[in-house]
């Protein structure tokens, strides 16, 4: 928890929610009163993830998808704006260290 965040009300979108860096945001973002749109490959994973979040009174939603895939991110994207209207903040945490600054990036690298 982290006082005086306050999320009520904001739609936050989290890539590479399943573990790691990525999970914690979640969580955090979610106690502050976000609704949480949580991404990764891994099903389980992201299960895990929203049971805990609601257990703990949070709104989570999951999305199965491989970031990399354009196709498949698309289409979760049509997803998550059909149950939520808006996303407010995008954590765009999945991913691989890339040396390349973004505004140089290949669509491929990104
Ligand atoms: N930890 C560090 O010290 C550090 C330092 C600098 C930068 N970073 C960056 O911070 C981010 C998170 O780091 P982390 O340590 O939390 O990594 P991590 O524990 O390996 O977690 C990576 C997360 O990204 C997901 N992911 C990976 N590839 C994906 C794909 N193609 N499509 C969808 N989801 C994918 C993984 O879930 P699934 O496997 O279920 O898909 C997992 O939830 C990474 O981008 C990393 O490069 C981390």
């Amino acid at each position: 928890m982290i006082p005086n965040l306050h999320l009520a009300d904001k739609v936050v979108v989290v890539t590479g929610a399943s573990r790691g860096i990525g999970r914690s945001i979640a969580q955090v973002f979610a106690a502050a009163g976000a609704t949480i749109h949580g991404i990764a490959r891994s099903v389980e994973n992201l299960e895990t993830l929203q049971r805990s979040i609601i257990e703990n009174g949070g709104n989570c939603f999951t999305h199965a998808c491989d970031v990399s895939d354009l196709e498949n991110l698309q289409s979760v994207m049509g997803e998550i704006l059909s149950e939520s209207k808006v996303v407010d903040i995008l954590i765009n945490n999945a991913g691989i260290y890339a040396t390349a600054a973004v505004r140089n990036m290949e669509l491929s690298q990104w």
